[in-house]
Order: C-alpha cells, then sequence, then structure tokens
C-alpha cells in the first residue's frame, strides 16, 4: 500500500506548491486504482481534483498528449527580448503548384513561414502560434488553412483552392513561442489568477468572501459547493458570522497575477501579439477552373480536413450537411415550427438566442425580469409552436453577477430533459475556461458528454448542436488570461471528446478564421448569420 501511495504523490509534485494532475500522475491514479484498495491520498496541495475512473483517467491522458505543444524556449531572468519571435523580419513564400504553374480548384497551394527573431536572425525552434488563411475579398470567399510547426523556426501552412480567380494568403503571428512559455507557466502556476467572489447575508448581516476552483488553505475553514451529480468542484472562503447556506449570488472580481521582468514585452500589439507576417515574394496566386475528372470540390473534405469556406460571404460545408439560407423571419419560423430549442452555456450561445429572438418578432420574450446577460431568456411562439431558452452555464462562469439560483451546470440542465424528435440541444462552454488547468474543462466536458448520452439513450432522435470555440479580438491584457492558445487547446479537446457521438458541430473556429470581419470573442453578423443557417439546417434536414 505505501508503495503505491508513494508513487501517487511522487507523481504529484511537479511545481513548487501548485500541482496539476500530469501525465505521469494520471498514470501512477491509474496504478493507484488497480493496485491499491483506497484511492490516491489527498494532498495538501492546493489545486487537486478528484480521481475519475480509470476509463476518464485514460482519456484524460489521451487529451493531454494530443494538445502537447512543442518546447518552448525557457526564459532565464533577465531574458533577451530582441532574440525572441518577430513577425516584422518573418516571411512567407508560396511554393511552386506541382508540376508546373497552373493552379486549378482543387488542387493544394503550400506556403513555407520562416520565423525570425528581431536581430533578423532564423529561429531555430517551434512553437509559435500562427494562423493562415486564403481569401478573395471581392468574392468574400475565405478558407483556414492548416499550419504544421516543422520545429525548426520554419511552418508550413497548407489550403484547399476551392473558386475561381484570385486568392490571397494571409499569415498572422498570434504569439511567439517566448509568449507560449508565459502563458503556459501562468496556467500552471496560477490556477487562480481570475478572482471570484460571492455575497453572503442573512437576515441583516452580509458578508463576502473568495472563491474558487481551487483555493489556498489558509486558517480559515471553507465552503464545499461541488457538485453533488457531477462532481465540479467549486469552494468559497466560510463567512466569520454566516453560514455556508447563506451564500446568495456569484460574482467576479478581477485578476491577481503579475508578470515577471519584462514579460509584458511579449504581449505587445503591433509588435509580437496577432500581427501579420509578409511574404518574400507575390501574396496571391491565380485559380483556373478544375481540370477535367478533378472530383467535384465539396468532396475534397477529407482531403483537406477542414469543415467549409466561404463564398460570396456564404458558408458552404465541405463534405457535411448542406447548409441552406434562412432569409427571413417567416424562413426561421417555418423551420422551427414545433421545435424546442435549449441553448446552453457561455456568451456565445446567447449570441444565438438574440439572433433568433430578433428574427422571430411573433415570440414573445417570457422572463424579462432576469438579470442581464445572465437569463434565463425564453421567448415563445405560440402561434408556431415555437419554444427557445436560453441558460448560462456554471462556475467558473465569469459573468459579473449572477444569482446562485441561476447557476446551474448543463448536465444537470440535459438531465432534466423529456428529448425528442422536437427537441433540439444547443450548447457552447469554452470562453470562461481559458485561464484555468485544463483537467478543469476535460471533466467538465466528460459530465456534459455522460448527460449528452443518457439523453440520447432515452431519446435518441434528439438532435445535439455543439457550438465550438472561435478566434477573440485580444488586447495585450486579455491576451494574457484568454489568448487564442489557450482557446485553440480547449477547442481541440471539445472536438476530441464529442468525436465519434451522435452530435453536430458548428464550426465557429474555422467560421471566424476564415472571415475577414475582426476576430472578436461575440462575432460580427454576418458571421452569426451563417452559423445560425447551419444550425437550422440541421433542425430542418434531419
Ligand atoms: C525545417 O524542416 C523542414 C521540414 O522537415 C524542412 O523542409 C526545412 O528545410 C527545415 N528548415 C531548416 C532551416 O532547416
Ligand atoms: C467537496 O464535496 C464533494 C461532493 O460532496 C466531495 O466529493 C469532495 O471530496 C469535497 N472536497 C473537499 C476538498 O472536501
Ligand atoms: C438569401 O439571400 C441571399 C443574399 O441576399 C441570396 O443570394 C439567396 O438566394 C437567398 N436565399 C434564399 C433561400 O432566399
Ligand atoms: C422569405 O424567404 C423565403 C425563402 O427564401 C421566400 O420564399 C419568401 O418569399 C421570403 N419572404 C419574404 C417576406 O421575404
Ligand atoms: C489578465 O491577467 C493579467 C495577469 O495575469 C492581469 O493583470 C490582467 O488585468 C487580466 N486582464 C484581463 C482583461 O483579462
Amino acid at each position: 500500500l505505501w508503495t503505491c501511495v508513494s508513487q501517487c504523490r511522487v507523481c504529484k509534485q511537479p511545481v513548487i506548491n501548485v500541482i496539476i494532475l500530469s501525465l505521469t500522475c494520471a498514470t501512477a491514479l491509474d496504478l493507484c486504482s488497480s493496485h491499491c484498495s483506497s484511492p490516491a491520498p489527498h494532498t495538501d496541495n492546493f489545486c487537486t481534483f478528484e480521481p475519475l475512473s480509470l476509463a476518464d483517467a485514460k482519456e484524460e491522458r489521451m487529451l493531454l498528449d494530443s494538445i502537447a505543444w512543442p518546447e518552448t524556449p525557457l526564459l532565464p531572468a533577465p531574458f533577451l527580448f530582441d532574440q525572441t519571435s518577430d513577425p516584422a523580419h518573418s516571411i512567407f513564400t508560396i511554393l511552386p503548384g506541382r508540376g508546373g504553374v497552373d493552379r486549378h480548384v482543387g488542387d493544394q497551394l503550400e506556403v513555407m513561414v520562416q520565423i525570425y527573431d528581431f536581430q533578423g536572425n532564423p529561429k531555430k525552434s517551434g512553437g509559435d502560434v500562427l494562423l493562415a488563411r486564403l481569401h478573395n475579398r471581392a468574392l468574400e470567399a475565405g478558407v483556414a488553412g492548416r499550419v504544421v510547426d516543422h520545429l525548426n523556426g520554419s511552418y508550413s501552412a497548407v489550403f484547399p483552392l476551392l473558386w475561381e480567380g484570385s486568392a490571397h494568403v494571409e499569415v498572422t503571428l498570434v504569439h511567439s513561442s517566448e509568449a507560449v512559455t508565459v502563458l503556459h507557466r501562468l496556467n500552471r502556476e496560477h490556477p487562480e489568477r481570475v478572482l471570484f467572489k460571492s455575497l453572503f447575508r442573512s437576515g441583516s448581516s452580509s458578508e463576502t468572501t473568495s472563491c474558487n476552483v481551487c483555493l489556498r488553505q489558509t486558517n480559515q475553514p471553507q465552503c464545499n459547493y461541488s457538485d453533488l451529480r457531477t462532481g465540479e468542484p467549486w469552494f468559497c472562503y466560510k463567512p466569520k458570522k454566516l453560514s455556508c447556506d447563506d451564500r446568495i449570488n456569484h460574482m467576479r472580481d478581477g485578476f491577481n497575477v503579475r508578470l515577471k521582468d519584462k514579460e509584458e514585452k511579449l504581449f505587445q500589439s503591433k509588435v509580437n501579439l496577432k500581427v501579420f507576417i509578409h511574404s518574400s515574394g507575390p501574396a496571391n496566386v491565380m485559380v483556373l477552373p478544375p481540370m477535367k475528372g478533378q472530383p467535384e470540390v465539396d468532396q475534397g473534405k477529407g482531403k483537406s480536413g477542414l469543415s467549409g469556406y466561404y463564398y460570396q460571404g456564404v458558408w458552404r460545408s465541405l463534405g457535411g450537411t448542406k447548409v441552406h439560407q434562412f432569409n427571413n423571419s417567416s424562413a426561421i419560423s417555418q423551420c422551427l415550427k414545433g421545435k424546442v430549442v435549449h441553448m446552453y452555456g457561455d456568451s456565445t450561445v446567447r449570441q444565438w438566442f438574440e439572433y433568433l429572438d430578433a428574427s422571430l418578432p411573433d415570440a414573445k420574450e417570457i422572463n424579462r425580469n432576469s438579470p442581464k446577460q445572465t437569463g434565463p431568456y425564453m421567448i415563445w411562439d405560440n402561434a408556431k409552436n415555437i419554444l427557445v431558452t436560453y441558460r448560462v452555464h456554471g462556475p467558473p462562469l465569469s459573468f459579473i453577477y449572477v444569482p446562485t439560483s441561476e447557476l446551474r451546470y448543463i448536465a444537470n440542465e440535459i438531465d432534466g430533459l423529456v428529448g425528442g424528435t422536437n427537441t433540439v440541444v444547443v450548447f457552447s462552454v469554452w470562453a470562461h475556461f481559458s485561464p484555468f488547468p485544463i483537467e478543469l474543462y476535460i471533466r467538465r466536458l466528460q459530465s456534459i458528454r455522460r448527460a449528452v448520452i443518457r439523453l440520447l439513450n432515452r431519446a435518441p432522435d434528439t438532435l445535439v448542436v455543439i457550438r465550438t470555440a472561435n478566434l477573440r479580438g485580444l488586447t495585450p491584457s486579455e491576451s494574457l488570461n484568454y489568448s487564442d492558445w489557450y482557446t485553440l487547446q480547449l477547442d481541440k479537446v471539445l472536438r476530441a471528446v464529442f468525436k465519434g457521438f451522435n452530435v453536430r458541430l458548428v464550426d465557429a473556429w474555422e467560421m471566424t478564421l476564415a472571415h475577414h470581419l475582426p476576430h472578436n470573442i461575440h462575432p460580427g453578423r454576418p458571421i452569426v448569420k451563417n452559423m445560425i443557417d447551419i444550425l437550422l439546417s440541421y433542425i430542418c434536414t434531419k
């Protein structure tokens, strides 16, 4: 028993007084559960999660492996800023087409990117965060590129050629590899850097205390608000006079971490945060009509691995469900006739609710007194028998203010649904998870997936749609908590957890990457219109 326990302890001590369940730890937990009669002991580390079942722990390890980022440079203090990645010195080059100069619809375009530092020396290692997009503004056409890191300072970006005419390459350095070192450290060492608090009230007395996923042990006792059904962790320091039951709300309370010396230089707008990289030659190519005998473009999905592209401002899916246009309220209400649509999650799905609300003028809004942002909201069209609801997800939700009575976990909400052929469940859960250990997110998705499986078991005809994560507009300070690099990993995990299950995705990542509108946590209306068209296409062509 002792050997086993000590193995569990050994694996749990990577960095000074902070622990994140690491790969090796999951392995040891496996060992513990298979060799010991008692589970892994609760250590005095301040951020531990309850042990997972064997299967979930294995999946967690696989997911962590799948998102492993290339090693990025250590930043010894003081580090040499001049030796970090500089988009202004970096270049991309369009590679010659296969077997000749002509490029046709259906071909692939490949671009090589070489990253240089501020002194103009080529970088020798990978790990920079790059985005690539191919577009034609006049045709309102755009598609995401797939970026491959060669781990030697060079990267490839590969695009399918999907329309005739000009196609312009755009490559963006989101972060230097050195910035990734900082972002990685922040999540590992400061899992409590977003601050939360709760108000407790009873009679005329009230108190406020700090709350979080993980709280440091102090001599102040803690209230454990972890969810009994899903196990989702949440704690507040116990108020001095009041009881844990007197908690009446949940609030965001700022941020508490300072960067180390000079690290903020790695996060400068117009310098090294979301800056375009220039091309060494022409940045665009002319694309000719498809060669005779070339397979249809829309069947190219397997090849590109992409979910779609824009053409004339309209999203076309590559291999998935054909996207129909729902241009006016009668088309939308006709599609939703007799349906109940439940939306759960962050403000990015609330945006969808608001879109439908504005598109269904005959629907009545119910619950007008719900707190702003938080909801819950409901619209009801009596004539067409349409019900649409929205509810936010639970902690670590970082809205300004949520009453405790409205703090619900998506999994529990889904468990409360009967489901059926007229029921649509839509959720989006990602935006609030970036500044936390990814293990928290994995567990959240595993619990939602269990609820989805139960729902589809009792009502197999229920449609479940997941809105994936999207790119955000990033100020330097926002990027420290909500960087697209964090989002990228959440998004990969989301797709992997639901892969092979009977759920449909709306690929918000590609839809924001491929579009010309600036990145924004709440994408512009033309993007939302395309997203809703996909959602309605899923609902009405089912
Ligand atoms: C980096 O690796 C790629 C892929 O292996 C290779 O094509 C390229 O020439 C390498 N670049 C340098 C500078 O070594
Ligand atoms: C908090 O409560 C949950 C649910 O009752 C329990 O599983 C967990 O062990 C508790 N955590 C702590 C640190 O007490
Ligand atoms: C929707 O509007 C677009 C742009 O105005 C138009 O091209 C398209 O044909 C319309 N679709 C339908 C189904 O009405
Ligand atoms: C709404 O769109 C549908 C389908 O595109 C079209 O048939 C109908 O005429 C449009 N109705 C109005 C009022 O524009
Ligand atoms: C993000 O985090 C940093 C430090 O981790 C903090 O100083 C900053 O205020 C935060 N800002 C936003 C907008 O997220």
